[in-house]
């Protein structure tokens, strides 16, 4: 099977690698290449595989969580990125244990990364892998959805970790028909499900974007009106907004680190705030805009004179990511892709992957690019 490796090793390539480029991610120059590994083994019959599907990937992608897999940053032992890194992908059901129901081999499935954990439920962990990459991987059925027939490939594999946790995010801030909505970090792959999923139930949803790249994709996806937090006449305008609507109902926010003062200042009586902020590894730098010591009492004591409510949000639950898929097969969500590569791009997949300017997810496609199996619907957006 093939996965993707990275290490920062100069020199020769080891020999069972392909593919190789170099990169250099939060200034360290690393090497990525695509390797040939021993298959996973799987014994349908064997009794410790019962519940367990060998799934074989198609297309995987990589997430905020994966710079830091990449770089190595985890603690000593609990991963070697030398086996592969990646958490997102789409496979296909290769073969399944002898108490697997539901599941059949050719299905093509997602990873439902589940949380928080169910007491006594040990397969209920989270991300289900960290070595997304790797072309066989033997997943408990539990962890795995199926997707509809028309989402290609590139989709499938941009889908759980997003979607999943926008879901969960919109269901915490009770978002739906005609609430009125910001969210933060506009072009983040999380805020883009989140945007699409909201205008897509009928709320009103504006944002707030620095680079303000994604202008004519927001608009396109039912964005009111998009602001710039850098530019003050912007936020003014934004703060009479919030006066004249009574305060927003809901905040969506990925970046709490930037934008946590500015946005619950923003919120209206009984509204909610919610974050999925965590940090992606050691050198992951707080974005430290919005977070001196000193306004944190301003902006409690705003909360509680609105009765608004912080929730954080980790992923998902199974509903969430399920309502995602059904929303996207009703046509009410949109699955943002940048670009997609397949072969021997790896060099192009991950400079693209790792580019400030990539607007929605960059996917890895096994195999050859042809896709006539699963027709593609046209909601895929190409970057700039
Ligand atoms: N807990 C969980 O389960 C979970 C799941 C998913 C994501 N997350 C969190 O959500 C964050 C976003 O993840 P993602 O994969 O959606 O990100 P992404 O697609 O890589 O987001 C990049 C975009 O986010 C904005 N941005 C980047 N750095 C920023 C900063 N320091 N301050 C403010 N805005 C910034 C920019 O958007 P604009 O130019 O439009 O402002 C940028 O284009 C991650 O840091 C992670 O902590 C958590």
């Amino acid at each position: 099977m093939r996965v993707l490796v990275v290490d920062e090793e100069q020199g020769a390539p080891p020999d069972h690698w392909s593919a190789i480029a170099e990169h250099t991610v939060r200034g360290r120059a690393l090497r990525f290449g695509l390797a040939e590994a021993a298959d996973t083994a799987f014994d349908p019959a064997a009794d410790h595989n019962r519940e367990y599907v060998l799934a074989r990937v198609r297309a995987f992608s990589l997430n905020y969580r994966d710079t830091a897999l990449a770089l190595g940053e985890h603690a000593e032992g609990t991963h070697d990125r030398g086996r592969g890194f990646g958490s997102d992908f789409v496979a296909e059901v290769a073969a399944t244990g002898s108490a697997v129901r539901g599941l059949r081999p050719g299905d093509r499935v997602i990873p439902s990364m589940d949380w928080p954990p169910r007491p006594g439920d040990t397969v209920s962990a989270g991300v289900v892998t960290n070595t997304a990459s790797r072309e066989l991987q033997r997943v408990h059925h539990s962890r795995l959805v199926p997707v509809p027939t028309a989402m290609s490939d590139a989709q499938a594999a941009s889908f759980s970790i997003g979607a999943q946790t926008a879901y969960a995010m919109l269901r915490r801030a009770e978002v739906g028909r005609d609430t009125t909505v910001l969210v933060t970090a506009a072009t983040s792959m999380t805020s883009l499900f989140a945007i699409s999923a909201a205008c897509g139930r009928g709320a009103r949803v504006y944002c707030l974007s620095r680079s303000g790249r994604g202008a004519d994709l927001l608009a396109e996806l039912g964005v009111v009106r998009s602001f710039d937090p850098n530019d003050p006449a912007d936020l003014k305008d934004l703060a009479r907004l919030a006066r004249q609507i009574r305060g927003f109902d809901a905040v969506v926010d990925p970046f709490c680190d930037a934008y946590v003062l500015t946005a619950v200042k923003l919120i209206g009586f009984n509204g909610h705030y919610v974050t999925c902020r965590l940090m992606g590894g050691p050198h992951d730098e707080m974005a430290g805009t919005d977070t001196p010591g000193g306004h944190w009492l301003s902006m409690l004591t705003s909360l509680v004179s609105k009765n608004a409510t912080i929730h954080g949000q980790c992923l998902g639950v199974r509903a969430d990511l399920e309502a995602a898929l059904g929303d996207w097969d009703a046509g009410r969500l949109r699955v943002v892709v940048d670009s997609e590569f397949s072969g021997a791009d790896i060099g192009p997949f991950v400079r693209r992957t790792f580019d400030p300017a990539r607007l929605g997810k960059a996917a890895y496609v096994f195999g050859d690019r042809d896709h006539d199996e699963y027709p593609e619907r046209d909601d895929t957006t190409k970057g700039a």
